[in-house]
């Protein structure tokens, strides 16, 4: 039986149900989750409610309120564009539109091939190379047309496919 929100309710909470304090261990349970299987499975979330003690909706409230942790099947590759201010005015103000043309997917959503998932997301504090895309850990910076959208995009997709090749 998972612990009840009421026993949490003296600390502050950032995700509701999980104390601020006990939020660290929960991540790092759902980190690892991610890394071993691509996504928080719905058994990664039962395995980690009966380890911590919290239940499956209340680890469910922590995956769903931070954006890097995923709740079904993402891309290989998880394409973050920038859409904050620095970003947009320095030329990167049509960025989701042209990654959204080449991927041929909307934000949110994964191309059929399993490689790509596209997200506008806010700032990341990389400002000074604006317009940036990160993709998975690593920020590309000066994403200011569209044609350097799709060599960037491109650059992976020959990438994973020479991966694919050599397994
Ligand atoms: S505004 Fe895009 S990284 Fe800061």
């Amino acid at each position: 039986m998972g612990k009840k929100l009421s026993e949490n309710l003296s600390e502050k909470t950032c995700a509701e149900g999980v104390s601020k304090a006990d939020q660290p261990k929960v991540l790092a349970l759902l980190r690892e989750a991610q890394e071993r299987d691509g996504y928080v499975t719905h058994q990664a979330v039962e395995r980690i409610s009966k380890q911590t003690g919290f239940t499956e909706s209340e680890i469910d409230g922590v995956a769903s309120f931070y954006a890097m942790l995923y709740l079904k099947p993402v891309g290989r590759f998880i394409v973050r564009v920038c859409a904050s201010p620095s970003c947009v005015v320095n030329g990167g103000g049509r960025a989701l539109e042209w990654a959204s043309e080449v991927l041929g997917v909307s934000d949110g959503e994964t191309t059929k091939d399993g490689l790509f998932t596209l997200e506008a997301v806010s700032c990341f504090g990389r400002c000074e190379t604006a317009p940036n895309v990160m993709i998975n850990e690593e920020n590309y910076g000066g994403i200011d047309s569209k044609e350097k959208m799709r060599n960037l995009i491109e650059k992976l997709r020959r990438e994973a496919a020479a991966r694919e090749a050599t397994k």
